[in-house]
């Protein structure tokens, strides 16, 4: 047989696949996926979106569309990142499949093998295999509950060893953190990154989904306030906000970055699809998403309530965990010794899953946490979830 490319063959199927697998009981309570709620999805409003379109631009959906997007949804997410204050004008806008593809199109452009990108440790799973498949050198670094670990990011940049070429971040809900970057550790990060050859990759796929009105400073883009001294690309989605399956992200960048970008996407894909951007803009356009979110954001603080009450009454003293303010997620540290696989496996056999920690460390290796999403769980099931992974985690400490 052919042999395959070398990057092919450094493509490994996870550990989590395999995991996972064993979770196929019907009855499984899962904490595992880090998708939006399916009973949320607007449906009612998409059906009524479709009816409403004229046969015109219903067959413009079904045609191929430019690459950088369809130029009015193009327009409306510009208004949109202009109200969360990013300057639109200096920097050019470009829709992408999802805003993993954006990632991905970012490291393509810029990454050659065994160059470096610094990620945050834990680190969204999707963005670490975007930058193996380009084969680079990933080094992960801490992070506490205000964000990155700015003395060991110090560090890295100054190492001669370290072509860093690219930070990725996600400062906002992390995931699977659950953690959102305070300002103090934001102003830390733009002074550290000044003056250094570097492009900050922002990506703030969950910064809508602030639980509390007095947060929403916090969801702040750092692109908003730093555009002027740092290099910074930026990445949204609608995924998190209307639905993974649309398919539908952007990247703000400068313009001879996204130039690039969009060269790139031709060859990918061509285009995003154009009958989930027409559908989205409509959205956009009739003002639904502001009710919409809104409406989001309380389900969601609401499960999330729901899963650290349980947590607070369940889980075992000697573990901890993050109280987010905002997004999917609760990350959950157990003693060093202890091995977050070993807990699934038991809660498995009880009947609840969660993500291991591994899953989520560049490196692979650290595996003493575990990632909670209380996105997708049925509601009246998180309690008897949690009680499960508290005595799964219990039968294996010693
Ligand atoms: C932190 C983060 N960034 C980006 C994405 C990509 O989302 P999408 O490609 O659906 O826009 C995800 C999805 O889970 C995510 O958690």
């Amino acid at each position: 047989m052919v042999s395959f490319s070398s990057s092919a063959n450094a493509l490994r199927s996870s550990e989590i696949r395999r995991l996972l697998s064993l979770a196929t009981r019907p009855d499984i309570i899962s904490f595992a996926g880090g998708m939006p709620n399916n009973d949320l999805f607007p449906i009612k409003e998409l059906d009524d979106i479709y009816k409403s379109l004229s046969d015109d631009l219903k067959k413009t959906g079904f045609q191929y569309g430019p690459t950088p997007g369809y130029p009015p949804l193009l327009e409306s997410v510009k208004a949109y990142l202009k109200r969360k204050g990013l300057n639109v004008e200096n920097n050019e806008l470009i829709i992408t499949t999802g805003s993993l593809q954006a990632i991905y199109l970012i490291a393509k452009v810029f990454i050659d093998p065994q160059e470096t990108i610094i990620t945050e440790d834990p680190c969204f799973i999707g963005a670490v295999a975007a930058f193996k498949s380009f084969q680079a050198n990933i080094h992960g670094i801490s992070l506490d509950e205000n964000g990155i670990d700015i003395a060991l990011l110090q560090q890295a940049l100054d190492n001669p060893e370290l072509t860093s070429k690219i930070l990725y971040i996600t400062p906002y809900f992390h995931n699977p953190a659950g953690i959102i970057y305070s300002q103090d550790r934001k102003n830390e990060l733009i002074e550290t990154l000044q003056n250094r050859d570097i492009i900050l990759l922002e990506d703030d796929a969950y910064g809508e989904l602030y639980f509390d009105e007095e947060d929403k400073e916090l969801t702040t883009p750092i692109k908003s306030v730093a555009d002027e001294v740092l290099s910074i690309c930026y990445t949204g989605s609608f995924s998190k906000i209307f639905g993974p399956g649309m398919r539908l992200g952007w990247l703000l960048a400068p313009r001879e970055i996204i130039e690039k970008c969009s060269l790139a996407k031709q060859g990918i894909d061509a285009c995003t699809p154009t009958f989930t951007q027409i559908m989205a803009n409509e959205f956009l356009m009739q003002n639904k998403l502001s009710g919409y979110v809104s409406m989001l954001r309380k389900r969601y603080a609401q499960r999330c309530k729901k899963t650290l009450a349980a947590m607070d009454q369940h889980m075992p003293e000697y573990c901890r965990w993050t109280r987010p303010k905002g997004g999917f997620y609760i990350w959950v540290t157990m003693p060093e010794h202890m091995d977050a696989t070993k807990v699934l496996e038991k809660a498995i056999d009880r009947g609840a899953v969660f993500v291991i920690g591994s899953a989520f460390d560049p490196q692979g290796e650290n595996n003493h946490h575990f990632r909670i999403s209380f996105s997708h769980v049925d509601e009246d099931k998180i309690e008897q979830g949690i009680e499960m992974i508290a005595a799964a985690i219990q039968s294996v400490y010693s």
